[in-house]
């Protein structure tokens, strides 16, 4: 895992960007894409660039189970106005959290994951190390799979709500195996909220506990971090 620290979201996601460019240069075809704050930098600078994703396909960590499409709370018009709707794919796959059967989606959605093995997966971070939706306590060999969102998550989540009764209380997440199947991975993390679940990602020991500790287990993960993120390291 290397750690490169930055001065803020804008330095990071331009190294985040450089690494994307000179992957695609390189013949990646699939990028495996995240939602949050985090990446927003990262996407503005995917838009303004000259580069062309028409010949390629992303797949997205997880979606929010209970909102539609048209939600502006779901992740697909989050990515839709933060990427997709200026820089399209060739085809784009999120969950569908309006599934009305969650076991057959999950496994569809991991034969997708099959068919488009990511050369490059984007993560944020949750406060509590959880990556994708993979709270704490998820199965290290964990595929796709409904999520129970903890307290924490809801509470941190509940500020792109109106009020926190709002947010969904669950979530489809691809897993951390299939996470740690993406051949390049690189981690952003800004601000002090996140600077203890940075340290024990790095530093701490591999646990299910802290689902981003598996990063260690990674031959080929970036963790860029901002001082506030990096300050407890
Ligand atoms: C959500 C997403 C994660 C994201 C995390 C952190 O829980 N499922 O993929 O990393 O939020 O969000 P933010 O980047 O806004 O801090």
């Amino acid at each position: 895992m290397k750690v490169i620290k930055v001065k803020d979201q804008l330095e990071g996601a331009q190294i985040a960007f450089d690494i994307l460019k000179e992957k695609i240069e390189n013949g990646a075809k699939t990028l495996g894409l995240a939602t949050g704050s985090t990446p927003i930098e990262l996407y503005r600078k995917m838009v303004a660039s000259d580069l062309d994703f028409k010949d390629m396909y992303s797949v997205n960590l997880d979606e929010y189970v209970g909102l539609s499409k048209e939600n502006p709370q779901s992740y697909y018009q989050f990515m839709k106005e933060h990427l997709f709707d200026t820089k399209p794919f060739k085809e784009s796959f999120l969950p569908d959290g309006m599934t009305n059967d969650i076991e057959s989606h999950t496994k569809e959605y991991d034969a997708i994951l099959e068919k488009y093995p990511v050369d490059l997966q984007i993560l944020g971070i949750g406060n509590n190390g959880h990556i994708g939706f993979n709270e704490p306590g998820t199965a290290l060999n964990s595929k796709t799979h409904l999520v129970d969102l903890q307290d924490k998550t809801i509470q941190a989540n509940s500020r792109f709500f109106e009020k926190e009764s709002d947010v969904p209380r669950q979530a489809i997440s691809m897993g951390i195996a299939s996470i740690l199947k993406a051949e390049t991975i690189i981690l952003m993390a800004y601000g002090k909220a996140k600077a203890d679940a940075i340290a024990k990602t790095v530093n701490g020991p591999v646990t299910k506990e802290v689902p981003a500790s598996v990063l260690q287990n990674h031959q080929d993960a970036y963790v860029i971090v901002d001082e506030d993120a990096a300050s407890l390291l």
